[in-house]
């Protein structure tokens, strides 16, 4: 087909993005929902500003648009039967690959093929519901295989709501030096400010930094576990635009990875899903984890709602950035790559 005829998808309507921030996003995997959430009862869910419902039909997973294109209304405060989804307006009914099959008020009636909603790539992994808008080709999938991995304890906390862009909250979870002062509710170290160099390095999905300190991550009422000179390193791997993937090493080999995968509602909300794997502590109770996890997502929550401008600058130019700052600097760049920023927003 000539490139001429190759129309690009519409922008959702009310859209919060600039056109070519948009389309530059819309091809990545993000996750929409948690596995949990969806059974056979439609989800309805946001993603690039698109309404979508998720659901599973006869034990298939689907993510459409939520519209019905008789009169608008979303599909997900309708029902699921027979493996088909069914409008509540007026009970057009529509199979998995989203075509209209039934038309209540003309049973015999032909239904034209054009009768159809938009069906999305869906995959199932690490507890999650993923998805893509435009399927322009494979796409660098977040690797977090330890969540399948029986030497290691998974957990799922509670997703984390913001007022603010993606791009601001990974840019967040990679830096190195705000834990002395954030984080010193939870993990950080008010003596321990100062931020050794550490290499990162361009991957296929985006970059990985590898950061040893001697700040440890236990918990403030722990830190006298912490063994004398002991090296914490924690390894940053980033799958562009908004996952991260964190590892921290602790002493005896274990290790705790935490993945944090930001879904941008809108390009100023945002909805983080942080599956967490670790491979020591497997018996002790999850309250004391889940708790400290959200402690320290709420200390970042307070900033990042509060950064202006609420979209990350793209251009070098626009902050001042130090030696610290490696990290974002590099993921700034891996985004102007992507195509964003040429309308100052991510
Ligand atoms: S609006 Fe869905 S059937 Fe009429
Ligand atoms: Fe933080």
């Amino acid at each position: 087909m000539p490139t001429s005829e190759i129309i690009a998808p519409a922008l959702p309507r009310n859209c919060t993005f600039a056109e070519s921030d948009w389309r530059a996003l819309a091809p990545f995997w993000y996750p929409i929902a948690f596995s949990r959430e969806v059974t056979d009862k439609p989800f309805a869910t946001k993603l690039l500003d698109e309404r979508l419902v998720v659901f599973r039909a006869n034990g298939k997973l689907t993510v459409a648009r939520d519209l019905c294109l008789h009169r608008g209304a979303p599909l997900s405060s309708g029902w699921v039967e027979g493996g088909e989804i069914v409008c509540g307006y007026h009970g057009f009914r529509y199979n998995s690959e989203g075509q209209c099959v039934c038309i209540p008020a003309h049973p015999g009636a032909a239904i034209p093929p054009k009768l159809k909603v938009q069906i999305f790539p869906v995959q199932e992994r690490y507890g999650l519901i993923w998805t893509r808008l435009v399927d322009n080709g494979p796409s660098p999938f977040p690797e977090f295989n330890s969540w399948d991995d029986a030497n290691y304890l998974q957990v799922l906390p509670d997703s984390v709501e913001l007022n603010a862009s993606a791009g601001r909250q990974i840019e967040g979870f990679l830096d190195v030096s705000h834990f002395a002062f954030v984080h010193v509710g939870t993990f950080g170290e008010l003596d321990n400010r100062e931020v050794p160099s550490y290499p990162v390095e361009l991957t296929p999905g985006g970059f990985r930094a590898d950061y040893i300190s001697t700040v440890s991550n236990y918990s403030t009422a722990f830190k006298h576990l912490n063994p004398p000179g002991f090296k914490w390193r924690r390894l940053f791997e980033t799958w562009l635009p908004f996952t991260a993937k964190l590892t921290v090493f602790f002493p005896n080999d274990g290790q705790l990875h935490i993945l944090n995968a930001a879904s941008p509602v809108s390009a100023r909300q945002t909805r983080v899903f942080v599956p967490i794997c670790r491979n020591f502590d497997k018996d002790a109770p999850l309250q004391p984890t889940l708790d400290f996890n959200h402690q320290v997502f709420a200390e970042d929550k307070a900033i990042v709602e509060q950064q202006f401008p609420e979209d990350l600058p793209i251009n070098l130019q626009d902050e001042v950035h130090i030696r610290a700052d490696k990290s974002s600097i590099t993921y700034r760049q891996g985004l102007a790559k992507l195509g964003l920023g040429r309308t100052f927003t991510a």
